[in-house]
Protein backbone atom coordinates (compact mmCIF):
# COMPACT_ATOMS: atom_id res chain seq x y z
CA UNK A 1 0.00 0.00 0.00
CA UNK A 2 1.23 3.32 -0.96
CA UNK A 3 2.81 5.13 2.63
CA UNK A 4 2.28 8.12 0.97
CA UNK A 5 2.02 10.77 -2.25
CA UNK A 6 3.95 13.44 -1.06
CA UNK A 7 7.81 13.41 -1.96
CA UNK A 8 9.36 16.67 -1.56
CA UNK A 9 12.23 17.34 -3.85
CA UNK A 10 10.78 14.50 -6.42
CA UNK A 11 11.60 17.15 -9.17
CA UNK A 12 15.10 17.40 -8.44
CA UNK A 13 16.15 14.18 -8.40
CA UNK A 14 17.63 12.14 -11.54
CA UNK A 15 15.14 9.53 -13.30
CA UNK A 16 16.84 6.67 -11.81
CA UNK A 17 16.39 8.16 -8.26
CA UNK A 18 12.89 9.21 -9.03
CA UNK A 19 11.77 5.16 -9.70
CA UNK A 20 13.86 4.46 -6.55
CA UNK A 21 11.64 6.58 -4.26
CA UNK A 22 8.63 5.85 -6.19
CA UNK A 23 9.00 2.62 -5.62
CA UNK A 24 9.73 2.66 -1.72
CA UNK A 25 6.80 5.49 -1.41
CA UNK A 26 4.61 2.63 -2.95
CA UNK A 27 5.87 -0.31 -1.12
CA UNK A 28 7.15 -1.95 -4.65
CA UNK A 29 10.34 -3.26 -5.67
CA UNK A 30 12.19 -1.13 -8.14
CA UNK A 31 11.36 -4.16 -10.76
CA UNK A 32 8.02 -3.20 -10.48
CA UNK A 33 8.53 0.01 -12.21
CA UNK A 34 10.96 -1.31 -14.43
CA UNK A 35 8.70 -1.50 -17.60
CA UNK A 36 8.94 2.41 -17.23
CA UNK A 37 12.57 1.84 -18.40
CA UNK A 38 12.16 0.58 -21.54
CA UNK A 39 8.62 2.57 -22.23
CA UNK A 40 7.33 -1.57 -20.88
CA UNK A 41 6.22 -2.86 -24.59
CA UNK A 42 8.42 -4.55 -27.03
CA UNK A 43 8.45 -4.68 -30.69
CA UNK A 44 7.37 -8.29 -30.36
CA UNK A 45 4.01 -7.28 -28.19
CA UNK A 46 3.54 -4.27 -30.94
CA UNK A 47 3.13 -6.96 -33.13
CA UNK A 48 0.44 -9.04 -31.62
CA UNK A 49 -1.69 -5.97 -31.03
CA UNK A 50 -1.96 -4.40 -34.10
CA UNK A 51 -1.84 -4.79 -37.89
CA UNK A 52 1.35 -4.38 -39.66
CA UNK A 53 3.28 -3.01 -36.93
CA UNK A 54 6.87 -1.89 -37.33
CA UNK A 55 7.95 -0.86 -33.61
CA UNK A 56 6.47 1.10 -30.59
CA UNK A 57 5.57 4.79 -30.03
CA UNK A 58 7.13 5.94 -26.56
CA UNK A 59 5.70 8.99 -24.73
CA UNK A 60 7.18 10.18 -21.47
CA UNK A 61 5.43 8.92 -18.11
CA UNK A 62 5.42 11.52 -15.14
CA UNK A 63 4.08 10.77 -11.11
CA UNK A 64 1.36 12.76 -10.35
CA UNK A 65 2.13 13.41 -7.16
CA UNK A 66 -0.16 14.53 -3.21
CA UNK A 67 -3.09 13.03 -4.86
CA UNK A 68 -5.18 11.74 -1.71
CA UNK A 69 -8.59 9.77 -3.15
CA UNK A 70 -11.09 9.11 -0.40
CA UNK A 71 -8.90 9.03 1.99
CA UNK A 72 -6.38 6.58 0.27
CA UNK A 73 -2.28 8.45 -0.72
CA UNK A 74 -1.94 7.55 -4.48
CA UNK A 75 0.69 8.42 -6.54
CA UNK A 76 -0.46 8.52 -10.38
CA UNK A 77 1.16 7.34 -13.44
CA UNK A 78 0.61 9.93 -16.19
CA UNK A 79 1.57 9.46 -20.00
CA UNK A 80 1.68 12.92 -22.12
CA UNK A 81 3.89 14.83 -23.75
CA UNK A 82 2.43 18.43 -22.71
CA UNK A 83 5.01 20.01 -20.11
CA UNK A 84 3.23 21.49 -16.89
CA UNK A 85 0.10 19.13 -17.32
CA UNK A 86 1.97 16.60 -14.73
CA UNK A 87 3.89 19.70 -12.56
CA UNK A 88 0.32 20.96 -12.76
CA UNK A 89 -1.79 18.23 -10.98
CA UNK A 90 0.54 17.47 -8.69
CA UNK A 91 0.80 21.12 -7.12
CA UNK A 92 -3.39 21.69 -7.43
CA UNK A 93 -3.22 17.92 -5.44
CA UNK A 94 -1.28 19.48 -2.47
CA UNK A 95 -3.75 22.40 -2.02
CA UNK A 96 -6.37 19.65 -1.95
CA UNK A 97 -4.83 17.48 0.07
CA UNK A 98 -4.84 20.30 2.64
CA UNK A 99 -8.75 20.44 2.23
CA UNK A 100 -8.83 16.30 2.76
CA UNK A 101 -7.86 15.41 -0.64
CA UNK A 102 -10.71 14.15 -3.51
CA UNK A 103 -13.69 13.04 -2.67
CA UNK A 104 -14.46 10.56 -5.36
CA UNK A 105 -17.49 7.94 -7.04
CA UNK A 106 -17.84 5.47 -9.64
CA UNK A 107 -21.57 4.35 -10.78
CA UNK A 108 -21.98 0.72 -11.40
CA UNK A 109 -20.33 0.33 -14.51
CA UNK A 110 -23.17 0.08 -16.86
CA UNK A 111 -22.27 0.23 -20.54
CA UNK A 112 -24.97 0.57 -23.51
CA UNK A 113 -24.99 -1.57 -26.35
CA UNK A 114 -27.31 -0.30 -29.59
CA UNK A 115 -29.21 -2.34 -31.65
CA UNK A 116 -30.60 -0.82 -34.59
CA UNK A 117 -33.26 -2.63 -36.16
CA UNK A 118 -34.99 -1.07 -39.60
CA UNK A 119 -37.78 -1.88 -42.05
CA UNK A 120 -39.71 -2.10 -39.39
CA UNK A 121 -44.17 -2.34 -40.33
CA UNK A 122 -45.28 -0.90 -37.31
CA UNK A 123 -42.41 0.67 -35.20
CA UNK A 124 -44.53 1.08 -32.08
CA UNK A 125 -45.99 -2.72 -31.83
CA UNK A 126 -42.29 -3.85 -32.45
CA UNK A 127 -41.29 -1.84 -29.60
CA UNK A 128 -44.07 -3.45 -27.65
CA UNK A 129 -43.13 -6.57 -28.82
CA UNK A 130 -39.63 -6.10 -28.02
CA UNK A 131 -40.43 -4.83 -24.40
CA UNK A 132 -42.97 -8.65 -24.11
CA UNK A 133 -39.57 -10.27 -24.30
CA UNK A 134 -37.32 -8.15 -22.30
CA UNK A 135 -36.35 -11.42 -19.86
CA UNK A 136 -35.81 -13.74 -22.37
CA UNK A 137 -33.58 -11.55 -23.71
CA UNK A 138 -31.47 -10.70 -21.02
CA UNK A 139 -31.25 -13.82 -19.91
CA UNK A 140 -30.05 -14.60 -23.45
CA UNK A 141 -27.04 -12.05 -22.98
CA UNK A 142 -26.16 -13.51 -19.53
CA UNK A 143 -25.72 -17.06 -20.72
CA UNK A 144 -22.86 -15.82 -22.86
CA UNK A 145 -20.51 -15.24 -20.16
CA UNK A 146 -20.74 -17.35 -17.16
CA UNK A 147 -18.16 -15.86 -15.27
CA UNK A 148 -18.65 -12.02 -16.29
CA UNK A 149 -21.93 -13.08 -13.74
CA UNK A 150 -20.17 -14.69 -11.38
CA UNK A 151 -18.19 -11.45 -10.77
CA UNK A 152 -21.35 -9.74 -10.14
CA UNK A 153 -22.17 -8.44 -13.34
CA UNK A 154 -24.32 -8.80 -16.98
CA UNK A 155 -27.25 -7.54 -18.44
CA UNK A 156 -29.20 -5.39 -16.77
CA UNK A 157 -31.93 -3.47 -18.98
CA UNK A 158 -33.43 -3.49 -22.37
CA UNK A 159 -34.43 0.07 -23.77
CA UNK A 160 -36.58 0.55 -26.32
CA UNK A 161 -36.56 4.08 -28.42
CA UNK A 162 -38.25 5.26 -31.15
CA UNK A 163 -36.63 7.67 -33.73
CA UNK A 164 -39.96 8.89 -35.71
CA UNK A 165 -38.07 10.80 -38.16
CA UNK A 166 -34.31 10.17 -39.80
CA UNK A 167 -32.94 10.64 -43.32
CA UNK A 168 -34.30 7.33 -43.73
CA UNK A 169 -37.31 7.35 -42.10
CA UNK A 170 -38.48 5.57 -38.81
CA UNK A 171 -36.29 2.70 -37.03
CA UNK A 172 -36.14 1.43 -33.41
CA UNK A 173 -32.71 1.20 -31.27
CA UNK A 174 -32.59 -1.14 -28.77
CA UNK A 175 -30.48 0.11 -25.66
CA UNK A 176 -28.94 -3.14 -23.78
CA UNK A 177 -27.34 -2.04 -20.83
CA UNK A 178 -25.00 -4.47 -19.67
CA UNK A 179 -22.71 -4.21 -15.82
CA UNK A 180 -19.23 -5.60 -17.14
CA UNK A 181 -17.73 -5.10 -14.16
CA UNK A 182 -14.01 -4.79 -14.14
CA UNK A 183 -13.39 -4.61 -18.28
CA UNK A 184 -13.57 -1.40 -20.47
CA UNK A 185 -16.72 -3.72 -21.79
CA UNK A 186 -16.69 -2.76 -25.35
CA UNK A 187 -15.51 -6.53 -26.60
CA UNK A 188 -18.53 -7.88 -24.04
CA UNK A 189 -20.83 -5.34 -25.04
CA UNK A 190 -20.55 -5.58 -28.91
CA UNK A 191 -20.42 -9.57 -28.51
CA UNK A 192 -23.80 -9.21 -26.56
CA UNK A 193 -26.03 -7.03 -29.57
CA UNK A 194 -24.49 -9.28 -32.41
CA UNK A 195 -25.73 -12.09 -30.34
CA UNK A 196 -29.10 -10.73 -30.00
CA UNK A 197 -29.67 -9.49 -33.22
CA UNK A 198 -31.29 -12.61 -34.17
CA UNK A 199 -33.92 -12.74 -32.07
CA UNK A 200 -34.61 -9.21 -32.25
CA UNK A 201 -35.51 -10.13 -36.14
CA UNK A 202 -37.85 -12.07 -35.25
CA UNK A 203 -39.80 -11.10 -32.54
CA UNK A 204 -40.39 -7.46 -34.83
CA UNK A 205 -40.39 -9.06 -37.98
CA UNK A 206 -37.58 -5.81 -38.92
CA UNK A 207 -33.84 -6.19 -40.13
CA UNK A 208 -31.02 -5.28 -37.66
CA UNK A 209 -28.55 -3.07 -38.61
CA UNK A 210 -25.71 -2.00 -36.50
CA UNK A 211 -25.02 -3.42 -33.04
CA UNK A 212 -22.74 -1.47 -31.38
CA UNK A 213 -21.78 -0.17 -27.90
CA UNK A 214 -22.44 4.03 -27.21
CA UNK A 215 -19.33 5.62 -26.15
CA UNK A 216 -21.66 7.56 -24.72
CA UNK A 217 -21.29 6.07 -21.53
CA UNK A 218 -24.06 8.08 -19.09
CA UNK A 219 -24.28 4.90 -17.07
CA UNK A 220 -21.07 4.43 -16.08
CA UNK A 221 -20.24 7.68 -14.53
CA UNK A 222 -17.43 9.08 -11.88
CA UNK A 223 -17.95 11.96 -10.14
CA UNK A 224 -14.97 13.90 -7.97
CA UNK A 225 -14.84 16.80 -5.65
CA UNK A 226 -12.69 18.78 -3.77
CA UNK A 227 -12.34 21.56 -1.28
CA UNK A 228 -9.70 23.74 -1.37
CA UNK A 229 -8.88 25.82 1.88
CA UNK A 230 -9.13 29.44 0.69
CA UNK A 231 -5.59 29.71 2.47
CA UNK A 232 -4.17 28.13 0.30
CA UNK A 233 -5.28 29.87 -2.86
CA UNK A 234 -3.14 33.24 -2.09
CA UNK A 235 0.18 33.59 -3.59
CA UNK A 236 2.51 36.05 -4.72
CA UNK A 237 0.28 39.53 -4.66
CA UNK A 238 -2.58 37.53 -5.18
CA UNK A 239 -5.20 36.93 -2.15
CA UNK A 240 -7.10 33.92 -1.60
CA UNK A 241 -10.19 35.66 -2.38
CA UNK A 242 -9.08 36.85 -5.17
CA UNK A 243 -8.26 33.94 -6.76
CA UNK A 244 -10.77 31.87 -5.82
CA UNK A 245 -13.39 33.97 -7.27
CA UNK A 246 -11.11 34.61 -10.51
CA UNK A 247 -11.43 30.87 -11.04
CA UNK A 248 -15.43 30.99 -10.06
CA UNK A 249 -15.36 33.38 -12.71
CA UNK A 250 -13.51 31.50 -15.20
CA UNK A 251 -15.58 28.41 -14.89
CA UNK A 252 -18.50 30.65 -15.63
CA UNK A 253 -16.93 31.25 -18.87
CA UNK A 254 -17.22 28.14 -19.62
CA UNK A 255 -20.35 27.34 -18.37
CA UNK A 256 -22.03 29.71 -20.40
CA UNK A 257 -19.61 29.43 -23.52
CA UNK A 258 -19.02 26.79 -25.74
CA UNK A 259 -16.10 28.02 -27.33
CA UNK A 260 -14.49 28.33 -24.34
CA UNK A 261 -15.83 25.28 -22.45
CA UNK A 262 -14.03 22.99 -25.69
CA UNK A 263 -10.57 24.38 -24.23
CA UNK A 264 -11.68 24.55 -20.43
CA UNK A 265 -12.83 20.72 -21.01
CA UNK A 266 -9.67 19.99 -22.76
CA UNK A 267 -7.69 20.80 -19.78
CA UNK A 268 -9.37 18.38 -17.95
CA UNK A 269 -8.82 15.89 -20.42
CA UNK A 270 -5.25 16.52 -20.61
CA UNK A 271 -4.92 14.99 -16.90
CA UNK A 272 -8.01 12.41 -18.01
CA UNK A 273 -6.55 10.84 -20.92
CA UNK A 274 -2.86 10.90 -19.22
CA UNK A 275 -4.19 8.33 -16.80
CA UNK A 276 -6.14 6.76 -19.14
CA UNK A 277 -3.23 6.21 -21.77
CA UNK A 278 -1.34 5.25 -18.71
CA UNK A 279 -3.42 2.25 -17.73
CA UNK A 280 -3.47 1.02 -21.42
CA UNK A 281 -7.15 2.05 -21.97
CA UNK A 282 -9.05 3.73 -24.73
CA UNK A 283 -8.66 7.34 -24.54
CA UNK A 284 -10.56 7.96 -27.27
CA UNK A 285 -13.83 6.27 -25.97
CA UNK A 286 -13.23 8.42 -22.83
CA UNK A 287 -12.78 11.94 -24.98
CA UNK A 288 -15.87 11.04 -26.74
CA UNK A 289 -18.20 9.96 -23.99
CA UNK A 290 -16.61 13.12 -21.93
CA UNK A 291 -17.73 15.57 -25.21
CA UNK A 292 -21.20 14.03 -25.64
CA UNK A 293 -21.62 14.19 -22.14
CA UNK A 294 -20.59 17.78 -21.81
CA UNK A 295 -23.16 18.14 -24.67
CA UNK A 296 -26.07 15.97 -23.45
CA UNK A 297 -28.41 19.72 -22.59
CA UNK A 298 -28.09 20.19 -25.64
CA UNK A 299 -25.75 22.93 -25.16
CA UNK A 300 -21.84 22.47 -24.96
CA UNK A 301 -20.95 23.14 -21.74
CA UNK A 302 -18.36 23.02 -18.85
CA UNK A 303 -17.89 19.05 -17.28
CA UNK A 304 -16.86 20.61 -13.64
CA UNK A 305 -18.46 23.50 -11.58
CA UNK A 306 -16.55 25.99 -9.05
CA UNK A 307 -18.28 27.55 -6.36
CA UNK A 308 -17.56 28.21 -2.54
CA UNK A 309 -18.65 26.53 0.99
CA UNK A 310 -20.54 28.56 3.57
CA UNK A 311 -16.99 29.13 4.99
CA UNK A 312 -15.68 30.67 1.73
CA UNK A 313 -13.60 27.37 0.69
CA UNK A 314 -13.06 27.00 -2.98
CA UNK A 315 -14.89 23.66 -3.50
CA UNK A 316 -15.07 21.93 -7.18
CA UNK A 317 -16.90 19.04 -8.32
CA UNK A 318 -16.48 17.05 -11.77
CA UNK A 319 -18.75 14.41 -13.55
CA UNK A 320 -18.34 12.64 -16.20
CA UNK A 321 -18.84 9.11 -18.30
CA UNK A 322 -15.74 6.76 -17.54
CA UNK A 323 -15.79 3.39 -19.44
CA UNK A 324 -12.32 2.32 -18.40
CA UNK A 325 -10.97 -1.50 -17.45
CA UNK A 326 -8.33 -3.06 -15.26
CA UNK A 327 -9.06 -6.47 -16.64
CA UNK A 328 -8.70 -7.40 -20.75
CA UNK A 329 -7.27 -5.60 -23.84
CA UNK A 330 -3.74 -3.98 -23.53
CA UNK A 331 -4.49 -2.72 -19.76
CA UNK A 332 -3.45 -6.94 -19.20
CA UNK A 333 -0.74 -6.73 -21.96
CA UNK A 334 1.30 -3.78 -21.99
CA UNK A 335 3.47 -4.27 -19.24
CA UNK A 336 3.58 -0.67 -18.42
CA UNK A 337 -0.31 -0.64 -17.84
CA UNK A 338 0.03 -3.23 -15.44
CA UNK A 339 2.73 -1.36 -13.85
CA UNK A 340 0.69 1.59 -13.30
CA UNK A 341 -2.30 -0.32 -11.81
CA UNK A 342 0.52 -1.93 -9.23
CA UNK A 343 1.65 1.60 -8.75
CA UNK A 344 -1.89 2.95 -8.12
CA UNK A 345 -2.70 0.05 -5.55
CA UNK A 346 -6.24 -0.45 -7.34
CA UNK A 347 -8.18 -3.89 -7.65
CA UNK A 348 -11.03 -2.46 -9.05
CA UNK A 349 -12.19 -0.71 -12.37
CA UNK A 350 -13.97 1.45 -10.31
CA UNK A 351 -11.10 2.69 -8.21
CA UNK A 352 -9.36 3.68 -11.56
CA UNK A 353 -12.16 6.06 -12.63
CA UNK A 354 -12.26 7.52 -8.97
CA UNK A 355 -8.67 8.51 -9.61
CA UNK A 356 -9.01 9.47 -13.16
CA UNK A 357 -11.84 11.61 -12.14
CA UNK A 358 -10.13 13.51 -8.77
CA UNK A 359 -7.01 14.03 -11.82
CA UNK A 360 -9.36 15.62 -13.90
CA UNK A 361 -10.47 18.11 -11.35
CA UNK A 362 -6.98 18.62 -10.24
CA UNK A 363 -6.07 19.61 -13.98
CA UNK A 364 -9.25 22.16 -14.35
CA UNK A 365 -7.91 23.60 -11.48
CA UNK A 366 -4.41 24.15 -12.63
CA UNK A 367 -5.35 25.94 -15.39
CA UNK A 368 -7.70 27.98 -14.14
CA UNK A 369 -6.17 29.03 -11.22
CA UNK A 370 -2.95 29.83 -13.70
CA UNK A 371 -5.59 32.18 -16.14
CA UNK A 372 -7.44 34.06 -13.45
CA UNK A 373 -3.89 34.91 -11.84
CA UNK A 374 -0.68 35.36 -14.27
CA UNK A 375 -1.67 33.64 -17.02
CA UNK A 376 -1.09 30.29 -18.41
CA UNK A 377 2.33 31.19 -20.63
CA UNK A 378 4.84 31.91 -17.40
CA UNK A 379 4.52 28.40 -16.07
CA UNK A 380 4.29 26.63 -19.65
CA UNK A 381 7.44 29.13 -20.69
CA UNK A 382 9.99 27.49 -18.33
CA UNK A 383 9.08 24.05 -19.26
CA UNK A 384 8.74 24.87 -23.03
CA UNK A 385 12.20 26.20 -22.93
CA UNK A 386 14.07 23.24 -21.64
CA UNK A 387 12.12 21.56 -24.76
CA UNK A 388 13.27 23.82 -27.37
CA UNK A 389 16.67 23.94 -25.21
CA UNK A 390 16.84 19.87 -26.14
CA UNK A 391 15.49 20.59 -29.93
CA UNK A 392 18.43 23.07 -30.14
CA UNK A 393 20.78 20.12 -29.11
CA UNK A 394 22.03 21.25 -25.50
CA UNK A 395 22.61 18.53 -23.41
CA UNK A 396 23.06 17.81 -19.88
CA UNK A 397 23.39 20.73 -17.26
CA UNK A 398 23.32 22.98 -20.77
CA UNK A 399 19.36 22.21 -20.82
CA UNK A 400 18.50 24.00 -17.40
CA UNK A 401 21.22 26.89 -18.34
CA UNK A 402 19.74 27.45 -21.83
CA UNK A 403 16.18 27.54 -20.83
CA UNK A 404 16.84 29.67 -17.81
CA UNK A 405 18.71 32.44 -20.43
CA UNK A 406 15.96 31.62 -22.89
CA UNK A 407 13.24 32.47 -20.19
CA UNK A 408 15.14 35.43 -18.71
CA UNK A 409 15.46 36.58 -22.28
CA UNK A 410 11.78 35.60 -23.03
CA UNK A 411 12.56 34.92 -26.45
CA UNK A 412 12.06 30.90 -26.47
CA UNK A 413 12.75 30.28 -29.68
CA UNK A 414 14.55 27.58 -31.53
CA UNK A 415 16.77 29.98 -33.76
CA UNK A 416 18.16 32.03 -30.33
CA UNK A 417 18.98 28.85 -28.49
CA UNK A 418 20.99 27.63 -31.33
CA UNK A 419 22.63 30.83 -31.34
CA UNK A 420 23.37 30.47 -27.98
CA UNK A 421 24.55 27.04 -28.12
CA UNK A 422 26.87 28.35 -31.26
CA UNK A 423 28.05 31.00 -28.56
CA UNK A 424 29.01 28.46 -25.57
CA UNK A 425 30.41 25.89 -28.05
CA UNK A 426 32.93 28.35 -29.62
CA UNK A 427 33.85 29.37 -26.66
CA UNK A 428 34.26 26.17 -25.61
CA UNK A 429 36.35 25.49 -28.55
CA UNK A 430 38.72 29.02 -28.16
C1 LIG B 1 -3.80 23.59 -22.34
O1 LIG B 1 -3.37 22.30 -22.73
C2 LIG B 1 -5.06 23.52 -21.49
C3 LIG B 1 -5.69 24.87 -21.13
O2 LIG B 1 -5.94 25.60 -22.32
C4 LIG B 1 -6.99 24.56 -20.41
C5 LIG B 1 -7.86 25.78 -20.15
O3 LIG B 1 -7.76 26.79 -20.88
O4 LIG B 1 -8.65 25.71 -19.18
C6 LIG B 1 -4.77 25.70 -20.29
Amino acid sequence: MTQTSRIPGFYNQDLEKRRELAAQAAALTREDLLPYLTGGLSPEQAGHMVENAIGTHALPLGLGLNFVVNGREVLVPMAIEEPSVIAGASFMAKLARAGGGFQATASEPNMIGQIQILNLADIYAARLAIYEHKAELLSAVDEIDPLLKKLGGGARDLEVRIFEASPIGPFLVVHLIYDVRDAMGANAINTACERLAPRLEQITGGRVHLRILSNLADQRLARARCTIPLNELAFEEYSGEQVRDGIIAAWAFAAADPYRAATHNKGIMNGVDAVVIATGNDWRAIEAGAHAYAARSGRYTSLSTWGKDAAGNLVGTLEMPMAVGIVGGATKVHPAAQAAIKLMGIQTAAELAEIIVSVGLAQNLAALRALATEGIQRGHMSLHARQVAIAAGARGEQIEKLAAQLVAEKTVRIDRAEEILRQWNQGHND
